[in-house]
């Protein structure tokens, strides 16, 4: 059987804001896999801000990407034929599939995913998946949140935010949630009992955290950088804790980064500030999952996903996450499960 690839591979490094001439689509028949090897077919695409990161010229956490190579993207997928021993046709797994609708691999870096009864596939990205592992890992095993705490989470209507802050309500916390339109506001609120929040592109930030923080902020859980990160170091009590996730305000600036003007806090008020990326906490998947499974089914933690339909549609997809339109989880479906 032939089956024809569909891809946007990186055509020019981003500088500033994405733009579509950053990519290209091209298509292309493919061999059968070879002994070793198996054909994934793409289901769901995740799109993340990450994905901006790795379009500059530079290594970060993973390696640049090279002109003309697939970009880079974590899917998932059913395996459609095998010549691997560890994988059969069927198998739903996850990786670094790319963007494109085929992957022929030697299976290295490919998880496979359990059928979790109850869930729809798009759970293994809005609830667990790098996701629930970023917003576990960061609140709970650096964060370390109290009964009766005060939390900021910045970006807290996203996908990493909003866990984020709802794990912070689970363990007790009263949590400030900073986002940028009503409606998220009202979501974040009403329906994820978040206890109070900031529409920061209405409000003073300043103001608005020192009236829901009167006795300050013991943990911000950041996913925005830049000015936001600023304002609320100065409003930090002493020895409070700073979870770095992310910093969506600065990856596309270049040249234009933010310049602080309370980094002296964190000396001054003995913070613990502590960046992550959740590719080296694999191992406490199963820790972050067994809880975010038993919370879900306890009515305890909710999530929210928008799927956009097509492998064509994804770099103008990807540009939600940067102008805030996405309402939860950015996917893309790829094809039909
Ligand atoms: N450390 C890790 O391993 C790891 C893993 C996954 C994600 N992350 C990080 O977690 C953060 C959130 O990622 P996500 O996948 O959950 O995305 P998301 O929060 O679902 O979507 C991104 C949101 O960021 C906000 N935003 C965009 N530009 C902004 C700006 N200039 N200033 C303030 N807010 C801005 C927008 O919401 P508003 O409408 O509220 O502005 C947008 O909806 C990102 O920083 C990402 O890099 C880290």
């Amino acid at each position: 059987m032939e089956f024809t690839n569909q891809k946007w591979v990186v055509a020019q490094h981003a500088q500033g804001h994405l733009h579509p001439d950053n990519y290209q689509w091209q298509e292309e028949i493919l061999p059968e896999p070879q002994k070793g090897q198996v054909l994934i077919r793409s289901i769901y695409l995740s799109l993340d801000p990450t994905n901006r990161v790795w379009m500059g010229e530079e290594d970060t956490y993973l390696p640049a990407l090279k002109i003309g190579e697939v970009m880079r993207g974590l899917a998932l997928g059913r395996v459609e034929s095998s010549q691997h021993p560890s994988f059969q046709a069927g198998d739903l797994v996850s990786g670094l599939i790319g963007w494109q609708k085929y992957l022929i691999t030697d299976g290295v870096g490919l998880s496979k995913l359990p059928l979790l009864a109850g869930f729809p596939l798009t759970a293994h990205f809005g609830l667990l998946g790098h996701i629930g592992l970023t917003a576990h890992y960061g609140m709970i095993a650096i964060g370390n949140p109290q009964p009766g705490e005060t939390v900021v989470v910045s970006a807290a209507a996203g996908a990493v935010g909003s866990l984020a802050g709802q794990i912070a309500r689970i363990k007790g916390c009263q949590v400030i949630g900073i986002a940028g339109t009503d409606e998220k506001c009202e979501w974040l609120k009403k329906e994820l009992n978040f206890t109070e929040t900031i529409n920061y592109r209405k409000e003073s930030l300043q103001t608005s955290l020192a009236e829901y923080c009167p006795n300050g902020i013991d943990l911000y859980f950041d996913n925005v950088g830049g000015q936001t990160l600023d304002t609320v170091l100065h409003q930090m009590n002493n020895f409070g804790r700073v979870v770095v996730s992310g910093m969506i305000s600065q990856y596309n600036a270049d040249g234009s980064k933010h310049i602080f003007e309370h980094l002296l806090d964190i000396v001054t008020k003995r913070l613990m500030v502590k960046g992550f990326v959740c590719l080296d906490h694999m191992y406490y998947a199963e820790t972050a999952f067994t809880d975010l499974l038993g919370w879900w089914q306890e009515g305890k933690i909710r999530y929210r996903i928008e799927v956009i339909e097509g492998l064509a549609s994804t770099p103008s997809a990807l540009l939600k996450l940067f102008n805030g339109s996405n309402t939860g989880k950015l996917l893309i479906r790829v094809s039909d499960e």
